[in-house]
């Protein structure tokens, strides 16, 4: 489908394991869907390294694995995992051996590293100087929140959001839980610059360097308002990193679009975790292609070669399952706060930022879940209220 994150459509097509980690060569697919793993890594269009979860099928793409020595599936490099079961340091393989040390290198040289240089030349782009009213940086549901009334009360708003389309958890999450931040903002849209498939670099001095697809801009914004939102929550245990095992919110991302990681998915929801897991079993309700269960506990160890085949809970129980979806407490995207001065402090799930009303500084703003906002319709609707009221005091 057009617009569609190309991850989604390549698992549409019956291919989970997109990618392979570099040094073993273990098969990876997609675990976050919003640029913070290395499972959907493809070169495309000749350009190595592209994360398919972010680039919007266009239509005729050309998709190829990369870092595989012969067939995609197959990838004759995945030798080196079964001949070092415990792993092994490249910095010392076969060092000081006289002879076999040249031709190690010349072999690491040849096989390392995460895909080809690309095709075509790019040339480099100058940045561009841009006065700005209001840069919300996300357009998930505390930055549509936050843009909605800024604009409606007559403010020049800018969106740079880094996803293939608008809302972020609010149009993954299934359901109509924030239809209302979406209708409210469908409303002033056309009054507001949207800026898709952008990420906010740093930031030098109070500029903020944005790239967009199309170019590249040094922002001097009046008010800068970080709507970033959180991290999906990464659990350390054994076999995390199969294909098949993603957060829950990524695959709600995907069902967003009609597809599914497998046919019997089973939905791991820790302590504190939600709300993604459990909207999405309830919207596979009644399908009969997917068998979709809800299990509540901490995992322990995901089993499987080259997808998914069980997971293990720490109460012993093993649920048998061709995709595992974690859905752990959130973590927030404090970083750029913390680039902007923000007091950082640390909680069980990760760094929040704080700030009383929202405000970090003058003209810098923070709103929704990075400030530690639960993720719900009436709270970010709070939380955007009391920020507004805080800048027009
Ligand atoms: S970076 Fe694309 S799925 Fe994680």
């Amino acid at each position: 489908m057009r617009g569609e994150p190309l991850a989604s459509a390549i698992v549409a097509a019956g291919t989970l394991a997109i990618a392979r980690s570099p040094k073993f060569h273990r098969p990876r697919g997609p675990a976050c869907f919003r640029s913070a793993c290395d499972g959907c890594l493809a070169r495309v269009n000749g350009s190595p390294n592209i994360m398919t979860c972010m680039t919007p099928a266009r239509g005729g793409e050309v998709v190829e694995s990369q870092n595989t020595l012969g067939p995609r599936n197959m990838d004759l490099l995945r030798l080196t995992d079964w001949f070092f079961p415990e792993g092994f340091n490249h910095h010392e393989l076969f060092a000081g051996v006289v002879g076999v040390q040249k031709v190690m290198q010349i072999f690491a040289r040849r096989i390392a590293g995460l895909g080809k240089l690309p095709n075509e030349h790019k040339a480099p782009r100058p940045a561009k100087r841009v006065e700005v009213d209001v840069l919300v940086v996300g357009g998930g549901p505390s930055g549509l929140a936050i843009a909605s009334r800024l604009a409606e009360a007559g403010r020049d708003v800018w969106i740079a959001d880094d996803g293939v389309s608008f809302g972020g958890s609010a149009s993954a999450l299934p359901g109509r839980t924030f239809k209302a931040v979406l209708s409210r903002f469908e409303a002033i849209r056309d009054r507001v610059q949207l800026h898709l498939g952008s990420t906010i670099l740093g930031t030098f001095g109070d500029d903020l360097l944005l790239v967009t697809p199309q170019e590249t801009l040094v922002i001097h914004a009046r008010d800068v308002i970080l709507a970033t939102g959180a991290h999906d929550g990464v659990l350390a245990f054994e076999g995390n990193d199969l294909p098949g095992v993603m957060s829950a919110r990524a695959a709600c991302v995907m069902l967003r679009w009609g597809a599914v990681p497998g046919s019997r998915v089973i939905v791991v929801v820790p302590e504190g975790g939600g709300p993604f897991g459990e909207a999405y079993a309830r919207a596979l309700e009644g399908v009969d292609t997917v068998d979709v269960r809800v299990v509540k506990g901490e995992p322990t160890k995901a089993s499987g070669t080259n997808r998914v085949k069980s997971v293990t809970l720490a109460t012993g129980a093993t649920h048998t399952g061709d995709a595992v979806l974690i859905d752990a407490p959130r973590a927030p995207s404090y970083e750029l706060g913390e680039q902007l001065g923000a007091k950082i402090v640390h909680e069980p799930h990760g760094f929040v930022i704080k700030a009383e009303n929202g405000r970090i500084r003058d003209g810098v703003w923070a709103t929704g879940e990075v400030t530690n906002v639960p993720l719900s319709l009436a709270a970010i609707e709070a939380d955007s209220d009391k920020v507004f009221a805080a800048m027009n005091a």
